[in-house]
């Protein structure tokens, strides 16, 4: 079974693009090591994370989040055990301003998914985050 895990949180404090890639970087290159898929969207200084792995992988991960300095008010919205993952596929990374394309590319994977109450919920969650008309957001899958 994969848990997964859906939380929102602010950055402390406007991220800057350069700061923002780092970040991105170690999570992308930690969970492709602990095999931990998901994605991670920052919008106007809001993230919204979901995460799926084996429950001890993402157990210790949560806790390191929860302790990050870089974000605070982090409130998990969703915490379920499920069959499989959503993400398992899709490791583009979405990065920066003007990458609508790329965005659209999570939109369309994310609704071609949408064939489960599982992957409908998450698709709901994200959707807020997906709006492509404001260019200031950066997501990460990984
Ligand atoms: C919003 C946010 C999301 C994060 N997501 C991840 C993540 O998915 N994976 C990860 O390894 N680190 C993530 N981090 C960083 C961790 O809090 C922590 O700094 C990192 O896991 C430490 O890695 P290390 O033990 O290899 O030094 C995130 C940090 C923030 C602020």
């Amino acid at each position: 079974m994969i848990r997964t895990i859906v939380y929102i949180s602010n950055s402390v404090k406007l991220i800057e693009e350069n700061t923002l890639n780092k970040l991105f970087l170690q999570t992308m290159l930690n969970n492709t090591l602990k095999n931990i898929t998901g994605v991670l969207i920052y919008k106007e200084g809001t993230f919204i994370q979901i995460l799926e792995g084996k429950a001890p992988a993402l157990n210790n991960l949560f806790k390191k989040i929860q302790t990050d300095v870089r974000h605070n008010n982090i409130t998990k919205i969703l915490d379920r055990m499920n069959a499989k993952r959503l993400f398992g596929k899709f490791h583009t990374v979405l990065s920066s301003r003007g990458n609508a394309r790329q965005l659209v590319n999570l939109e369309t994977f994310l609704t071609d998914r949408a064939d489960s109450s599982h992957s409908n919920t998450l698709l709901g969650l994200l959707h807020p985050f997906l709006n492509k008309s404001n260019n200031s957001m950066n997501a990460l899958s990984c």
